[in-house]
């Protein structure tokens, strides 16, 4: 893999949620060169396993307990990404860096979220105040991990304290810093200070990366202006591409619907999760939520209905059917010990006599409580004049649970491990009301409810 070269850059900058695959594919295909992860938190990543994923042809690292996304990354990108790092202890960030090495270009510690959860975990903002620490986890890194290590950080008020950390952190090897010239307590309205990044810049040997200039930038000839303010010569965009990720287009930004579009199919392509991509594109559309097409899209559940809103249903409909005769395993059918090989499988005989839909509660599907399959259930029952009230019982591993559900002598089931019991209750409803006819397989479907 070549060496990341962090000179005469157009980046990608870190963001929550929406920082994932389909996002960075979308920046790259615009023209941005290098693509941050969102910040992910050391163990989290700690307690993922690395698999293969041949049907998507991607890299994932999934959850140990319940089988979601921690992070997954694609060929296209290889060459080019950087996994974001929350953390606050070397011995940790070291073992995370091994697991991902060889699936990523570089590795960013985050030394610049102001947020309570990353300042009272010692992470983020916390390290520019803790020096031996940060400097510790960065050297940790850069001695025993083949691929370069950066950091991301605030600035100070003043501009020789701001030089004197920035020059300790440049003496533990980093390969570059990510500036994003604000302090600790400045919010994004308050004006950047480029200014100061210039200073660094003109006093340090490695390239700076300068941030948070996307509230003037508007279209590409302004990244060539924060560039020169900054005397730099690579920038890392975050709001500007979020907002329209066509930002990073030399010939020019494009209209909305095309970017959503685009990113839509990146969305599909990689199995992207229908809450990321709604947030994601949410946060594209802004005040077009309030148009009569914005509420019709914030009602939107799964992929597909969100697709149908941009003309993308049948390529939805073809991909998810691909993905599913190819063998793909979606988060739905993971089982509690399918990434404990080594264990013993456990054999669930509980619900061998059950009768089982292969269906997950979708809670957001369900917007009064009369539609929640407990309580379309029990009217059920009333109205029948059935005086043994459905009983429930609770199966769990680890962190995951199904439900039996008795009624009339019969039992019932969902496939589905739910994150909590009271899911469970309600995926086992959904199969026994599907079973007594209440609700057809065709309304399941519509929802993404149903595991094809
Ligand atoms: C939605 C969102 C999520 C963010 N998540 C992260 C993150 O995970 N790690 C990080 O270092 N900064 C994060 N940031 C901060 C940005 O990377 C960037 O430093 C800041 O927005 C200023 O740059 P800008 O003016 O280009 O937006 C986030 C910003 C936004 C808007």
């Amino acid at each position: 893999m070549p060496i990341l070269n962090y000179q005469n850059k157009l980046i990608l900058a870190p963001m929550v949620r929406v920082g994932s695959l389909p996002m960075r594919l979308l920046a790259l295909h615009y023209g941005a060169e290098i693509v941050y992860s969102e910040e992910i938190i050391d163990w989290k990543l700690l307690n993922s396993v690395r698999q293969v994923n041949d049907v998507l042809g991607t890299i994932d690292f999934l959850d140990k307990t319940d089988g979601t996304v921690i992070f997954r990354t694609s060929k296209e990108e290889h060459d080019c990404v950087v996994l974001q790092l929350g953390t606050c202890d070397p011995n940790r960030a070291l073992k995370v860096a091994k697991m991902v090495e060889e699936d990523v270009a570089g590795i960013d510690i985050n030394m610049g979220c102001p947020k309570e959860f990353s300042i009272k975990g010692g992470m983020g903002a916390a390290l520019l105040t803790n020096l031996p620490k940060a400097k510790e986890i960065l050297k940790t890194l850069v001695e025993s991990v083949k691929i370069p290590i950066t950091c991301k950080i605030r600035v100070f008020e003043n501009e020789n304290d701001t030089l004197n950390l920035v020059k300790e952190l440049v003496s533990t090897g980093i390969a570059a810093i990510g500036i994003h010239g604000r302090t600790r307590a400045e919010r994004p309205q308050h004006p950047n200070r480029n200014g100061l990044i210039k200073f660094i810049a003109e006093n340090i040997n490695i390239p700076v990366i300068a941030n948070g200039g996307s509230r003037e930038i508007e279209k590409y000839s302004d990244i060539e202006k924060f560039k020169k303010e900054c005397g730099v010569s690579s920038v890392m965009l975050a709001r500007a591409a979020q907002g329209n990720c066509s930002i990073f287009r030399k010939q020019g930004i494009l209209d909305l619907d095309t970017v959503i579009c685009k990113y839509l199919e990146y969305a599909v392509n990689f199995d992207n999760s229908p809450n990321t991509t709604k947030y994601v594109i949410q946060n594209i559309l802004k005040e077009l939520q309030e148009t009569p097409r914005g509420k019709k899209f914030l009602e939107c559940q799964t992929l597909q209905q969100i697709c149908e809103i941009w003309d993308l249903g049948d390529y939805c409909r073809k991909k998810e059917l691909e993905f599913f005769e190819r063998g793909m395993t979606c988060r739905r059918m993971i089982t509690p010990d399918m990434f404990e090989p080594a264990k013993k499988r456990t054999k669930f005989e509980q619900f061998d006599d059950c009768k089982e839909l292969r269906c997950a509660f979708i809670r957001v599907n369900y917007v009064k409580d009369t539609e929640l399959p407990k309580s379309i259930l029990l009217s059920w029952c009333l109205k029948n004049k059935i005086d043994d009230k459905p009983k429930y019982e609770i199966i769990h591993q680890g962190k995951l649970f199904r439900a039996i559900l008795s009624l009339n002598g019969e039992k019932y089931t969902s496939s589905y491990w739910e994150k909590n019991k009271k899911y469970a209750e309600q995926g086992a409803a959904l199969s026994c009301i599907y079973h007594l006819g209440l609700i057809s397989k065709e309304k399941l479907i519509e929802s993404g409810s149903v595991i094809k």
